[in-house]
């Protein structure tokens, strides 16, 4: 009997519970704690997003937040970051991913120029972890936008000069920051506004490419097909372009038209993008001698 009004309160329950969490962000004494809950059960709260965003004071509170976090972290010297003020950043983070993945506030998201505030955690240099921790879930509020693809997104981000601060991890972030940063890079290139903006001058080129063919040199010390296959794809993508590909014929690391990654790229679909930037870039004959280095990689 005394199962069934529990079984009504139960959900009435956990949405009031959230709301209240939801209010307390705005309470500083409160809001640590809220962080960490909300961010704990983001997942099994499908409308957290609008909640976030329709209630008074919240996004303001939140964003206030990696402010003071901006505010203090330069003048810090060395520059260092406690892990308990990493985390807590990281929570605030995650819930404004949160916003950024939801359907309904993702356009709300970009217009209030939110992705902006996350900049100067991609414009750091350090290495240290709690520093690291700060860029790699602030690339991945900006993979959560870029994920969904719609040219507003890729448009609105390359207005605000999100490109640089990539290739900035892409040189010097832990490798798990420079495949997030790198998927962003695709999926602008992706874009044909993106493929555009990027091959509109040679310097943008060339510091894309640059940046492209280091990562791959690095590949052969510290290998990750996973950072592999979207460094393949970024070229693979550049070659669609005329005059990046010509550009490609004499700056395509000889590393990828040799057989030197034959062992460790079993995933078929990457030989397959590899194959088709070789022979964008190299002519349908060329390609199909240079193949001959993965045949028995093809044959099933
Ligand atoms: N303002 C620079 C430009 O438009 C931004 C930039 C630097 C850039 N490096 C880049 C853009 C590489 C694209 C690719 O050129």
């Amino acid at each position: 009997m005394a199962t069934v009004p529990n079984l009504k309160a139960a959900p009435f329950d956990k949405d009031r519970r959230i709301e209240q969490l939801v209010l307390d962000l705005c309470t500083p004494d409160l809001r640590e704690h809220a962080l960490l809950q909300l961010s704990k059960k983001r997942e099994n709260f499908q409308d957290l997003a609008p909640l976030l965003w329709n209630s008074f004071g919240t996004i303001a509170a939140l964003l206030q937040l990696l402010q003071e976090i901006v505010s203090i972290y330069p003048v810090l010297s060395p520059p260092t970051l406690n892990p308990a003020q990493s985390n807590t950043v990281c929570n605030a983070l995650a819930l404004l991913q949160c916003v950024a993945s939801h359907p309904e506030t993702r356009m709300l998201f970009l217009n209030a120029h939110i992705p902006l505030y996350l900049y100067p955690f991609l414009n750091t240099t350090s290495k240290s972890k709690p520093v690291e921790y700060l860029r790699l879930t602030s690339l991945g509020v900006i993979g959560a936008l870029v994920k969904v693809d719609d040219t507003k997104v890729i448009s609105f981000l390359l207005s605000t000069e999100i490109i640089p601060l990539c290739l900035r991890t892409m040189e010097m972030g832990s490798e798990l920051s420079k495949t997030v940063a790198t998927f962003i890079v695709l999926k602008i290139l992706l874009d044909d506004v993106g493929l555009e903006y990027i091959c509109t001058t040679a310097e943008r080129f060339f510091a894309v490419g640059r940046v492209l063919g280091n990562m791959v040199a690095a590949q052969v010390e510290q290998p990750s097909p996973r950072l592999l296959k979207h460094i393949i794809k970024c070229y693979r993508r550049l070659s669609d372009n005329l005059r990046a590909c010509d550009a490609l014929r004499s700056c395509l690391p000889d590393m990828l038209r040799d057989a030197t990654f034959s062992n460790y790229l079993e995933d078929p679909s990457t030989l397959n993008w590899l194959q088709q930037l070789l022979h964008n870039v190299q002519g349908p004959r060329v390609a199909a001698m240079q193949a001959g280095g993965f045949d028995h990689m093809l044959v099933k």
